[in-house]
């Protein structure tokens, strides 16, 4: 098969990772004989210093005609503490998933048999964990009004949602739990908000249209706990934009390491892969980033376009390394680690 899929490195380790992945799916591709071409574009604070701007349109351009968009990190250290920048490698991100129209976050958390003593979290609490947060991702908080008023001294940020915002996330979500244990868990903040409470009658409103589905209603701040306390209690949950960011991260704890979980991002038509991390500045250039994560999100890439054994041989190598310990300094708790291209090379070479 041809496939065309846009390379959007963006910044930081985000080309040290990207490179990884592209070795695996070349690999991958010389061996299930398919026929890849990259197409690279710039994103992020990289882009900004190139044309001024985060999501240049040539970007937009490739990104739209591609059959999938592979994408490393965005954000660079110099933006972060001067309030008064103007353009920012972050909105760069947002003005993608916007223009993209990718409306669902699928962010998977699973554990790995050969590193659930690496995780801070008890193993008879985390040992088989399987689960999926499906953020919104083109909405909420992130795309609201915001501003200053009163001289700046005043500044605000607003959630708002519409419902068919809410029903294209729900809709998505019930059909994983469809396909999975039939358990979805609406997690939102309706004691509070409003924007919440729109949230839960529209998902009550569907349930009936899904009977088989048994669905609950949990507060944020509760599952916050709940998630590292018993991560088995949940199958697919749905959340808004800024929740789900933040649950996330927190999912991450339970593989072990934020360097490990992918992530899709879908919408009506082309979708984008990319690991949950950020683009790590610390860690830029040095060549120890864990580019397993990126090369994982490249195995959702190969299942969404139905090449189920691609993504299972990515699967299965990415196993490997971890059991054999071939592996970035992250996961090696001081014994011997290896550079990012390192592992990627062993990645391909295993394929
Ligand atoms: C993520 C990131 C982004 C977000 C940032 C970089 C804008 O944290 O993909 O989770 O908040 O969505
Ligand atoms: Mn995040």
């Amino acid at each position: 098969m041809k496939l065309n899929i846009a390379l959007l490195a963006g910044d930081g380790i985000g080309p040290e990772v990207i490179d990884q992945a592209v070795k695996v799916c070349d690999a991958i591709a010389k061996k299930y004989d398919h026929n890849i071409s990259w197409k690279p574009a710039l994103t992020g604070a990289a882009a900004i210093d190139a044309v001024g701007e985060p999501y240049p349109d040539e970007t937009h351009e490739i990104c739209a005609n591609a059959d999938a968009v592979l994408f490393g990190a965005i954000g660079h250290p110099r933006f972060d503490n001067d309030p008064s920048a103007k353009v920012r490698p972050e909105q760069g991100l947002l003005k993608m998933r916007q223009k993209l129209g990718l409306f669902a976050n699928v962010r998977p958390t699973f554990t790995f048999p050969s590193l659930i003593d690496k995780s801070p979290l008890k193993r008879d609490r985390i040992e088989g964990t399987d689960l999926i947060i499906l953020r919104e991702l083109t909405g909420g908080i992130y795309f609201g009004e915001r501003g200053r008023k009163d001289d700046g001294n005043t500044a605000f940020d607003t959630m708002t949602y519409q419902r068919f915002e809410i029903e294209r996330l729900a809709k998505k979500g019930f059909e994983f739990a469809m396909k999975r244990s039939k358990k979805l868990c609406c997690v939102d903040k309706a004691n509070v908000l409003e924007s919440s409470r729109l949230w839960r009658e529209t998902v009550q409103a569907m349930e009936k249209q899904y009977p088989e589905v048994e669905v609950s209603y949990e507060f944020i701040d509760a599952v916050a706990m709940r998630l590292i306390q018993w991560p088995k209690g949940y199958d697919v949950i749905i959340t808004a934009n800024l929740f789900g960011d933040i649950l996330t991260d927190e999912a991450s704890v339970i593989a072990g390491s934020m360097g490990l979980m992918p992530s899709s991002s879908v919408g009506s038509k082309v979708s984008l892969y990319e690991p949950i991390h950020g683009s790590y500045p610390q860690a830029a250039g040095k060549d120890i980033a864990n580019p397993l994560a990126t090369v994982l999100s490249a195995a959702m890439l190969f299942e969404d376009m139905n090449m189920t054994n691609e993504a299972e041989e990515i699967r299965r190598v990415v196993n490997k390394s971890l059991a054999e310990g071939y592996v970035t300094e992250d996961l090696a708790e001081g014994g011997k680690s290896y550079k990012t291209s390192e592992v990627g090379d062993w990645l391909a070479s295993n394929i």
